[in-house]
């Protein structure tokens, strides 16, 4: 990896690094249950990296990758469902990362915008090249710039997912762009992970782990505050593991924190759109 990043003179900073967590999760959980989900380019980018990941692989239970397989799966299926009632969809994928989502879904009428920092944006557009609908943009979430190139039209369906993205930025500044967002497009689909008090710490405990302990993790986004900013919205809450947690070849104090995990509302989908 060290050689690769080199090479392409890329510099990652601690937050651009969490990326491997997902990818290694998303890699496991497409050899492990490919039932649920396949996601062979994940298989192909996480190889490419093994020799530099397998120690930081090592430190990831199986239940920390199966979260971030899940919550692929979740997000997967929700655009699929938007994408099938819908014409044309404009998808952007806030803090892409690796996520190979362009690769997974197959449909015609969905067009993938790839956003992340510009270093993480340099690294993605190498692996995972822009193709006729799919397209890297590099800069920031909270730089409200990056809405002009989607060159939106009145009949687009638009879907913002955020997957891993949201706990890394202030809320206030994510809520502003937000509502910026659905004033200018009102038909827009809000997709992101939550999780709470206990997930959050989970989350640190895990980035600790892996060795990025300079990350700051912000304040959850407040739902009461997304409720008032957005009142002509419907907000459902996914969670995550209703489609895996009866499967018995997971051991029976994983598919316990799966059920509690969704019992308590510890991580989630959140989805947002117009009534
Ligand atoms: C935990 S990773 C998630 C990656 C991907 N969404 C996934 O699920 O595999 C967080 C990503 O957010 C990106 N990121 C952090 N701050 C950002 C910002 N202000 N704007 C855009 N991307 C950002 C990082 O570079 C990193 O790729």
């Amino acid at each position: 990896m060290i050689n690769l990043l080199n090479s392409k003179n890329i510099t990652l900073s601690e937050v651009e690094k969490t990326k491997f967590l997902p990818l290694m999760g998303r890699a496991y959980g497409s050899e492990n249950h490919s039932e649920l989900l396949k996601d062979p380019t994940a298989e192909k980018i996480f190889d490419l990296f093994k020799g530099e990941l397998l120690e930081q692989e090592k430190l990831l239970d199986n239940y920390s990758k199966l979260l971030f397989f899940m919550r692929a799966f979740q997000f997967d299926r929700i655009i699929k469902n938007i994408a099938q009632s819908n014409e044309k969809v404009k998808l952007v994928n806030a803090g892409a990362g690796l996520d190979t989502i362009n690769c997974r879904i197959k449909a015609k009428n969905i067009t993938f915008y790839d956003l992340d920092l510009p270093e993480s944006a340099k690294l993605r557009q190498f692996l995972i090249p822009s193709s006729s609908n799919t397209f890297t943009i590099s800069g920031s979430f909270l730089d409200s710039k990056w809405i002009e190139q989607l060159n939106l039209q009145k009949n687009d369906t638009l879907i913002i997912m955020a997957a891993g993205l949201f706990m890394y930025l202030p809320a206030a500044e994510i809520l502003s762009l937000l509502k910026q967002l659905c004033t200018i497009h009102p038909n827009t689909h809000i997709l992101f992970d939550q999780t709470s008090y206990v997930g959050k710490l989970a989350i640190k405990k895990l980035l600790k782990k892996s060795g990025l302990t300079n990350v700051t993790l912000t304040s959850k986004m407040n739902l009461s505050d997304l409720r008032h900013t957005f009142p002509s919205h419907t907000i459902k809450k996914i969670p995550y593991w209703s489609h895996i947690r009866n499967d018995n070849a997971i051991c029976f104090s994983d598919r316990l924190k799966m059920t509690l995990c969704d019992l308590f509302e510890m991580a989630y989908l959140v989805h947002l759109r117009k009534m």
